[in-house]
């Protein structure tokens, strides 16, 4: 019996020191503690022990289970920490890791500058009026003084969608409808999408404009370059200064194009300003006394100012963007440069 006792020690340890796994361990037990494991086998040989040695036989057995009952639980206990270990490795977090980021949107850099425009002018009291980009002949060119056939509508080359009604090529309706619906004094933003035939470096067919309309008594060409200086100002740098130029715009009169002093050299000259120290930034002037007569509004009453600003145009100075199309491919790595 002492033998058969310490062979089976023997395997058993052999055996323990293979277990890795908690399936492998339910096999070792089997193997030994189990019904018909080695240590029952044990139990039913005492049978065949003679019967004065049997009660020392069976306390050697009984011993021998509680040996192998502890190495039982030992192993146990040694696999459980095993598992528990891998577990955590698998489950491990490195929060040192940087998280994932939900990435911000920026505005687009035409409303960004827009949205500059009109914080300039609503500190000097402008409302902001939007009219429709589908507009019709009378609003986009006969009531601002361009009836049919008159050579300033070959300034501008329209899209038509029906016979008298247009995709807009200036925003400058949207002067008409607002004295159609509201009388001096008025002061008032219209930015909006308009249209024209026209693709290259610095034009896209679809652009955006900001008018600006004044009317009131006594309004001069001393308050528009007043207003535009403040407007200059807030876009360009406190220095900024601007200089009026005579042009020519059938609902203005006189008209002007409007420069600023140039804010990339300060007016010494520089390729931006082409050496001349100036940048050319918009079209102004006094509302054409027709234009007033056209919406009841008495010119020898009432007088105007009004201005169209090319916002791409705006933004493309302020960020040196040299190409009107990047505003409109949409590429990201372009579009997230511009924050303010
Ligand atoms: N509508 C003109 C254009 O598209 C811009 C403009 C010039 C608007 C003079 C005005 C203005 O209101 O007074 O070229």
């Amino acid at each position: 019996m002492e033998e058969k006792i310490r062979a089976l020690k023997e395997q058993l340890e052999a055996d323990a020191a293979g277990v890795r796994s908690k399936e492998e361990l339910s096999a070792f037990w089997q193997k030994y503690l189990g019904k018909n494991g080695s240590v029952a086998g044990l139990m039913k040989g005492l049978r065949d022990v003679p019967k004065e040695e049997r009660p020392a036989a069976g306390k050697t057995i009984n011993e021998c289970k509680a040996w192998a009952e502890a190495r039982y639980q030992q192993l146990n206990a040694e696999i459980e920490r095993i598992e528990l270990e891998a577990r955590n490795r698998a489950e491990a977090v490195d929060i040192t890791l940087p998280g994932t980021r939900r990435e911000m949107g920026n505005l687009h850099p035409i409303t960004l500058v827009k949205n500059r425009i009109v914080d300039a002018f609503a500190g000097m009291g402008f409302d902001v009026y939007e009219g429709p980009e589908i507009e019709d002949d009378d609003h986009n060119f006969t009531r601002l003084n361009v009836p049919k056939n008159h050579p300033a509508r070959d300034m501008q080359d329209t899209f038509y969608v029906a016979e008298d009604i247009v995709l807009r090529t200036q925003t400058s309706g949207g002067q008409i409808r607002v004295m159609d619906r509201q009388k001096p004094p008025i002061k008032v933003l219209v930015p909006g999408r308009v249209f024209r035939s026209d693709s290259d470096a610095t034009h896209s067919p679809m652009f955006h404009q900001m008018e600006g309309l004044v009317v009131d008594r006594h309004i001069t060409l001393c308050d528009l370059q007043g207003m535009l200086d403040q407007f200059v100002q807030a876009l360009f740098g406190a220095g900024v200064k601007t200089r009026l130029r005579p042009s020519y715009f059938p609902f203005t009169e006189p008209s002007v194009e409007v420069d600023v002093s140039c804010f990339e050299c300060g007016g010494k000259g520089c390729p931006l300003c082409k050496h001349t120290g100036w940048i050319e930034v918009l079209g102004a002037g006094i509302v054409h006394h027709s234009v007033l007569e056209n919406c009841g509004i008495d010119p020898n009453v009432y007088s105007g100012l009004a201005f169209g600003i090319g916002i791409e145009r705006i933004a493309m100075l302020k960020y040196g963007i040299n190409n009107i199309g990047l505003l409109f491919e949409n590429d990201l790595r372009f579009l997230k440069q511009f924050k303010d």
